[in-house]
């Protein structure tokens, strides 16, 4: 027998940057950002439902690059967006044919601009075609802004299964611009929210402290702790993708998934009519209640989530928790069997010891979960 051990270390930049009108003539925030040696080429993506709130922003980008010489736009796409867009592969297969067409090669860019599932879809075609070309997101709502447009995960969701098939790809930029997330329909703009709640109650304690003292404000969307929070969020989001030692999850911890196992499941469930915002709503506000519960977190702490969730205006339960499976299981706990198998390993899932600190936990005792439910079914109707 012979052979050798080798490391491969690869370094990325993941560079996160806010503006406001990243396309306005004076602003030269994107075009710093670009190498623009040999006239790289740029082919931009906008999700299809942005057409109506920004009719002229394909206009803006045209005039942006014709005043640059460093970049050359070659196209400008408009694709469906949202949840549908990832129920299959004809939105990828499309970005993927504009890729091949325009010959966009590793030196050019794909500029993304829309919500997070438009986001995974078409980062998704940059990360695979020519097995990854420099992808530069825009996101434009506030959950793709605060959580998922740092991320490092594309996808297409497959057999019935949210995020199935994918690739891990750091992008080459992330351009929040505030411009686009007070277009949102109110509750999406508050809904999206929650993974800023969520990020605050795993890292960072005082940064949960302030979301609830400036909980009205948020509720009411005022526009600068809007974007204080959507800021805050963001930073936190990357520098644990940076910094917290796993960016591909090759472990099985995932904090920034906190509330998810469950929230994965009632999306499905509901066929997605429930947004990934307010299914994981509904996933933190049940852990939460079940660290508390369980004797992890002190009750009084849960008790402050849940109303944080509630003066959002974001549910704390949802009927999906009732469907049950031929055997009189809650077909929600299959989500923890998902979640387990997505990642490998053993099961892992993390709960609050406090707010701030998290804990993994290797099982859930369903009877206690199920009283949870219960509970916050009760606490839901009570307040309709
Ligand atoms: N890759 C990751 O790490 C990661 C993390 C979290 C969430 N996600 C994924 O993100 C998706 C959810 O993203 P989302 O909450 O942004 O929803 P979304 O992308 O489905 O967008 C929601 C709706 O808002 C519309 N929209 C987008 N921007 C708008 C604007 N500025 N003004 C008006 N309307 C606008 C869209 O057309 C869509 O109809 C889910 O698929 C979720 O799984 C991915
Ligand atoms: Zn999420």
């Amino acid at each position: 027998m012979s052979g050798e051990d080798f490391n491969i270390q690869v370094s990325f930049r993941h560079q996160i940057r806010f503006t406001r009108g990243a396309f306005r003539a004076d602003n030269a925030l994107v075009s710093e950002l670009l190498e623009t040696r040999g006239r790289s080429k740029v082919l931009v993506f906008i999700e299809e439902g942005l057409r109506d709130f920004f009719p002229k922003l394909e206009g803006e980008i045209q005039d942006y690059f014709s005043d640059l010489s460093g970049l050359r736009l070659t196209a400008v796409e408009w694709l469906a967006g949202g949840e549908e867009a990832k129920r299959d592969d004809r939105v990828y297969h499309a970005a993927m044919g504009a890729i091949e067409r325009y010959h966009i090669d590793r030196h050019s860019y794909v500029f993304v601009i829309g919500g997070g599932a438009f986001l995974d879809v078409i980062g998704f075609a940059a990360a695979t075609g020519h097995r990854g070309v420099r992808l530069v997101r825009f996101p434009t709502t506030t959950l793709s802004q605060d959580d998922s447009g740092v991320g490092v995960k594309n996808g297409i969701n497959a057999f019935g299964k949210k995020n199935f098939i994918g690739a891990f790809a750091v992008p080459y930029a992330v351009v929040n611009d505030f411009r686009f997330l007070h277009t949102q329909p109110e509750d999406t703009r508050r809904a999206g929210l929650i993974e800023a709640v969520k990020v605050a109650l795993v890292r960072d304690g005082e940064f949960f402290n302030w979301m609830e003292a400036n909980v009205l404000k948020l509720r009411a969307l005022d526009e600068a702790t809007l974007e204080e929070a959507v800021e805050r969020s963001a930073l936190h989001h990357a520098r644990h993708i940076a910094e917290g030692g796993d960016p591909f999850e090759v472990g099985s911890s995932r904090p920034l998934d906190y509330g998810h196992w469950a929230a994965h499941k009632l999306e499905q469930l509901t066929d997605f009519k429930l947004s990934h915002g307010e299914a994981v709503s509904v996933g933190v506000a049940l852990d939460t209640l079940y660290a508390a519960k369980v004797g992890l977190l002190e009750a009084s702490e849960g008790e402050r989530v849940l109303q944080v969730i509630e003066n959002l205006e974001l549910p704390v339960w949802h009927e999906a928790l009732e469907l049950r499976d031929a055997e009189g299981r809650r077909r929600v706990f299959n989500g923890l069997e998902e979640f387990r198998e997505h990642l490998g390993g053993e099961l892992t899932v993390l709960l609050l010891k406090e707010t701030g600190v998290g804990v993994d936990v290797h099982e859930i005792d369903e009877r206690v979960w199920e009283a949870c439910a219960e509970e916050l079914k009760e606490r839901a109707l009570s307040t309709v």
